[in-house]
């Protein structure tokens, strides 16, 4: 009886978070829905939904970002497309980086749109600056955000990407709270990852991560998924629409 009570309470706790599913599923869940896990080499040792978030990307490694072969590999023009874009769109793209996509959908979003870069590292917004200034494009708003907070305004975006993001966001509950709550009533997250289910992806599994995941965790949110489009050589593109 003891034991079924014990048990009971630990599945309202679970639900309560909508942290349940996954190996370390009842391991130690916490009321944020967060598990401490053993550390990996490329993890932070904190887990949500079974799986161990991975470790920030530096800025000392942004060349990697901008690197001659990423277009080949990646084919960021067919996500883009996929993105469906139009000129005034409002655009955020979280975890910019040194702005590859932000550049790119900037043009595509003129004259009109805005695209706000947010990154927790003013290194790498200092870059996507300079290079958004060397390119001629002036629509790009930098925001510098905290762990927690992407720190965008209630109801302002068409849409909000994060292209190889998701995986790295070491509070993800309260960012893609945040990046919902920054949605127009019909607006989209799409969330790009590279696809844990393919192994000849050659990305570390902690950076990769399945649909099936991507959408376990964005249930947690007032969010439906609209689409997964598969177009890419290593990515998923994974839509989904704010439940209004
Ligand atoms: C692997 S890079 C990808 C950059 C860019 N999206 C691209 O595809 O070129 C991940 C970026 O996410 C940023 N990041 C990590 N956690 C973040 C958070 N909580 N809020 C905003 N940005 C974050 C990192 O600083 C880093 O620039």
């Amino acid at each position: 009886m003891q034991q079924q009570l014990l048990s009971l309470r630990r599945r309202q706790l679970c639900l309560a978070a909508a942290a349940c599913v996954g190996p370390h599923a009842f391991a130690q869940p916490a009321a944020s829905g967060y598990e401490t896990v053993p550390r990996s080499a490329d993890g932070i040792g904190k887990a949500f939904m079974g799986r161990e978030i991975a470790g920030v990307m530096g800025w000392q490694g942004a060349a990697w970002l901008e690197r001659e072969e990423r277009e080949r590999q990646e084919r960021s023009d067919l996500l883009l497309r996929e993105l469906r874009l139009a000129p005034g769109m409002q655009v955020a793209d979280v975890g910019a980086g040194t702005g590859y996509h932000a550049r790119r959908i900037a043009r595509l979003v003129a004259p009109g749109g805005t695209v706000q870069a947010v990154d927790v590292q003013p290194q790498m917004l200092e870059q996507l600056q300079a290079r958004a200034r060397r390119e001629g494009v002036d629509n790009i708003v930098p925001v510098l955000a905290s762990e927690r907070d992407a720190r965008l305004a209630p109801a302002s975006l068409d849409l909000a990407l994060l292209v190889d993001v998701y995986h790295e966001l070491e509070y993800p509950v309260e960012v893609m709270a945040g990046v919902v709550r920054a949605l127009r009533p019909g607006g989209r997250v799409v969330l790009v990852e590279y696809r844990a289910e393919d192994p000849a992806v050659p990305i570390k599994s902690l950076h990769k991560m399945s649909e099936a995941q991507i959408r376990r965790e964005m249930a947690v949110h007032p969010l439906v998924h609209e689409r997964t489009a598969n177009v890419l050589p290593w990515q998923h593109i994974v839509v989904f629409v704010r439940r209004d």
